[in-house]
């Protein structure tokens, strides 16, 4: 069977250059889908049984205690780690099936971590567009032209010729960031984008976010930042010991949470001021 016979698109229709999310056919599915997703870690059960579905440009932020699964759930959706059992849907099509070309699925998810991990050897411009030339066969020219534009967008354009080191920790995420926008994903999955900076250089990255889900980029958000979260989320979904113990508008959860669960984690961010 072909990859694109076994995925129903993913190595097929992934290969081109068009957004999976943008395919007429696809239209009107949901972005992501988790149906009963366990992933263990030898005997430590970790996620267990995760049901979340994910509409079109929704924003989702997880949020829960310190090991509770956020950093898991991503790594799985984005397949950096295999399911021990359960189904992850992309636009309707079952990417933990078997035979299923991961190297394409990823293709259409971008995901940035804590940590930059820009290539420091490279220009700013030059790490925006490697993905696009080496990877999606973007000719040059189009790829710099395109990655100069979201530089532009995202206020980043007199850093194009730097090395990453001489740029600010939020400036270097901000980057990773447009780096992985530069991919044209149909999805970005963000794990705690500022938990390594400086208070004073979070706002710069929470505005690309904000700017990223006022243009309707559909995302799944792991974060510590409770405000942030309040702010942006469409929905919030609190994951405790690897379950998703309660979720909806973060009005409702973070004002009136019901289970005891969240209430004790709400009260414990109240209490440290970070709310
Ligand atoms: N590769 C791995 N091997 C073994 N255990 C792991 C692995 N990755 C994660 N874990 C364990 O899984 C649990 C959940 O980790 P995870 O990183 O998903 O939590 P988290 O909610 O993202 O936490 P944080 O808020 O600190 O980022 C932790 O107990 C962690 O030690
Ligand atoms: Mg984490």
């Amino acid at each position: 069977m072909s990859e694109a016979d076994a995925t129903g698109g993913f190595g097929g229709a992934a290969r081109g250059d068009a957004s999976l999310s943008g395919n007429p056919a696809l239209v009107g599915q949901e972005a992501v889908r988790l149906e009963g997703v366990h992933k263990s870690f030898g005997v430590l059960e970790i996620l267990r049984g995760i049901d979340l579905s994910v509409a079109p440009h929704e924003v989702i932020c997880l949020i829960g205690a310190s090991g509770s699964g956020k950093s898991t759930l991503l790594r799985c959706v984005n397949l950096l780690e295999p399911v021990n059992r359960g189904r992850i849907l992309l636009w309707g099509q079952d990417v933990t099936a078997p035979g299923v070309d991961e190297n394409a699925v990823r293709r259409h998810i971008g995901i940035v971590f804590q940590s930059f991990n820009l290539f420091p050897h490279m220009t700013v411009l030059r790490n925006i567009t490697l993905g696009p030339i080496r990877v999606l066969g973007v000719p040059r020219d189009q790829a710099e032209e395109a990655g100069r534009a979201l530089l532009v967008r995202f206020g980043l354009s007199d850093k194009r010729d730097d090395y990453p080191d001489r740029l600010s920790g939020g400036q270097q995420q901000r980057v990773a960031i447009v780096r992985a926008l530069a991919m044209r994903p149909g999805i970005m999955l963000l794990d705690e984008v500022t938990s390594a900076l400086d208070p004073e250089l979070v706002s710069e990255v929470l505005g690309v976010i904000r700017e990223l889900a006022d243009a309707g980029m559909t995302m799944l958000i792991a974060t510590h930042e409770m405000g942030f979260a309040r702010d942006i989320a469409d929905r919030v979904c609190f994951l405790d010991e690897g379950v998703i113990l309660e979720q909806g508008p973060p009005r409702q959860v973070f004002t009136a949470p019901v289970n005891s669960r969240t209430q004790q984690f709400l009260r414990r961010i109240v209490d440290a001021g970070r709310l």
